[in-house]
């Protein structure tokens, strides 16, 4: 069968491509807005830009199956809109949401994304994950601080369900290569909820040196953002004040029958992978 990925460089597209490039029964594309940049085994890059509709027919050209993940921009409802139009009209979609996508009212962003897919006429499975593990070692979010032995994270009180990204991607998987999912919603979560300090203590010991807990502001942790970017960061930690991303489901180890990664493990991996080897 023939899947793409939209975001194939991506946190959860690149943990998807690492488990479908070795399937002999996937021919599969990467999507991405410079495919020059993709370079994984056993996928083929295609150009996928939410800037450039004219590619979409092309990339989405034969496919069984799409992944699709969502653009953080304002127009995001529209553009899934008009981007799964271009696929096959047997094509079965599994989006990348997130938790408690009516949080803001059905009229909200990530409801009406949602709405999109599933006024799509194609067949659909949404996976609604937490908070991803895997934004401790992107250098666009705390990677870099973490390196120089700090974590800087906003209320100290509240809990997240960090997930790992290669548990999406194993839920992805089945999703797009058995149409038995289709029609069904899965909340994703870690297997535990942790608050900051904890997190920190988990790096300090994976990195055998102290990575100390900050807490930021509200003002700092949106120092720079303007627009719909900021509206939509100073929601999303509202939402983790409130213990949005604190709940914990079973939904990953039922559908791959054991347990979610926990937290613990992740960052051993990663600081084994040479994560964060930058000295402080
Ligand atoms: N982050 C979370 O914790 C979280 C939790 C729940 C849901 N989500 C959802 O997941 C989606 C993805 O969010 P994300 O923030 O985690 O982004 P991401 O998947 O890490 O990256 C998204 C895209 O950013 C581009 N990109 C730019 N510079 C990159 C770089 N240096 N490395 C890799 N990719 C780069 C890539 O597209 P190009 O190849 O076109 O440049 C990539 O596909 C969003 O819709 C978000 O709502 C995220």
């Amino acid at each position: 069968m023939r899947i793409l990925i939209t975001g194939v460089r991506g946190k959860t597209g690149s943990a998807l491509a690492d488990r479908l490039a070795p399937r002999d029964d996937v021919e599969l594309r990467g999507g991405s807005s410079d495919p020059a940049l993709v370079d994984h085994d056993g996928v083929v890059p295609v150009e996928l830009s939410w800037d450039r509709p004219d590619g979409w027919a092309r990339a989405n050209a034969g496919v069984d199956a799409v992944f699709v993940v969502v653009p953080l921009r304002e127009d995001a409802p529209g553009l899934v809109a008009s981007f799964l139009a271009t696929t096959p009209a047997s094509a079965h979609v599994v989006l990348l949401s997130e938790r408690d996508p009516e949080h803001s009212g059905s009229q909200g962003w990530s409801a009406t994304v949602e709405r999109a897919v599933r006024e799509s006429g194609r067949s659909w499975t949404m996976l609604r994950p937490g908070w991803f593990m895997q934004v401790l070692t992107d250098p666009r979010f705390v990677g870099d601080e973490i390196a120089d032995g700090r974590f800087p994270f906003p209320h100290a009180d509240a809990r997240m369900a960090w997930i790992d990204t290669r548990d999406i991607a194993e839920v992805a998987e089945l999703a797009l290569t058995d149409r038995e999912h289709a029609g069904q919603t899965y909340e994703l979560s870690g297997p535990e909820a942790v608050p900051p300090a904890r997190t920190a203590a988990l790096l300090s010991a994976a990195l055998g040196r102290d990575v100390d807990y900050t807490e930021l502001g509200t003002e700092e942790s949106l120092e720079g953002l303007s627009g719909f970017e900021r509206d939509l960061t100073a929601l999303t930690y509202e939402r983790v004040r409130a213990g949005d991303f604190a709940v914990v489901t079973d939904a990953v180890s039922h559908l791959t029958r054991r347990p979610a990664r926990s937290l613990e493990r992740f960052v051993a991996d990663a600081a084994a992978a040479g994560a964060w080897s930058r000295t402080p």
